[in-house]
């Protein structure tokens, strides 16, 4: 059973400053939800009830926004304007959170050790909350634990994405095993451009078995000077088996300013409800 999510929120957020100056990326609203709860709500919906988050300097928004706000909900106490935080206390009731807070910002492997404390030693699932997944059957974190269910090893999902993007994402390559899932041989961070070994780029969902904490410890820093979770995957592919998932729904790249307005308007038009 996988009964914790870690998210990884402690990053700058660089590509939508000034807004992430202060306030994190993860709390940016789609509509009027923050980004951190559309991930939750995935978590949830997969059957995990643990929410481990990574945070960093400036990031406190993100334990208020699951805590209770007393001065608020007193004020609001009884009128029609409580249902509107009906969502979140829903949360509140079947979720617990733990933070725990990443000094340096060593990179995405580094913060998912980070979360080692809170995650034990047991399977975890790892959402970057800034990549919003949708689909109107079964969220991608659900899809995902039944084929951990099945495999019982760390799974990365995956999008087919343009030649000229790749150099953006971690990129695998692998045979096809089933349809929709892959053996990954070979996956590269931010492969420059025209040498990526395939279109298939990693987003931000992941299953991780926990030997992947010993092996994050051992790998060095990769492209960027950071810690890199894809070399790290590289290696527990190479010693037994890793997964890639082309995931059944739509994704939206929250961490882009474009993506960010294309998953406003479409939760805006499919799922907001006033
Ligand atoms: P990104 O590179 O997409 O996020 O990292 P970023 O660094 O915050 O954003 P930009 O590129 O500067 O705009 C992927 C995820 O890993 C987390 C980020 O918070 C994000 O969710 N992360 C990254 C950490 O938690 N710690 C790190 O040291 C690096």
């Amino acid at each position: 059973m996988i009964t914790k999510c870690l998210f990884p929120a402690a990053g700058y957020g660089t590509r939508f400053l000034p807004a992430t100056k202060s306030m994190p990326k993860e709390m940016m609203p789609i509509v009027n939800k923050p980004l951190i709860e559309f991930g939750v709500d995935e978590a949830l919906e997969a059957g995990m009830t643990g929410m481990c988050i990574v945070t960093g300097r400036g990031k406190h928004s993100l334990m208020d926004h699951f805590d209770i706000n007393y001065e608020l909900e007193h004020q609001i106490s009884g009128t029609a304007k409580e249902e509107q935080l009906k969502d979140i206390r829903s949360i509140m009731h079947s979720a617990h959170f733990t933070f725990i807070r990443q000094r340096e910002m060593k990179g995405l492997g580094h913060a998912i050790l980070t979360g080692r404390k809170l995650i034990g030693d047991e399977p975890f699932a790892v959402v970057l909350a800034d990549d919003l997944c949708v689909n109107e059957d079964e969220g991608v974190l659900k899809q995902m634990v039944a084929l951990y269910n099945q495999f019982r090893c760390s799974i990365v999902a995956v999008e087919e994405v343009p030649d000229e993007e790749t150099h953006k994402y971690g990129v695998i390559k692998g045979e096809m095993i089933k349809d929709d899932i892959y053996r990954v041989d070979d996956m590269v961070e931010k492969p420059e451009p025209g040498t990526a070994p395939s279109n298939m780029a990693i987003i931000g969902r992941y299953i991780l078995t926990p030997d992947i904490f010993d092996i994050i410890k051992e790998t060095p820093p990769g492209k960027g000077g950071e810690i890199q979770i894809t070399d790290a995957l590289l290696t527990q592919a190479k010693k037994g088996c890793v997964l890639a998932y082309k995931f059944k729904g739509k994704r939206f790249d929250c961490g882009s300013v474009p993506g960010f307005i294309e998953a406003t308007n479409y939760v805006y038009d499919n799922l907001y409800h006033e």
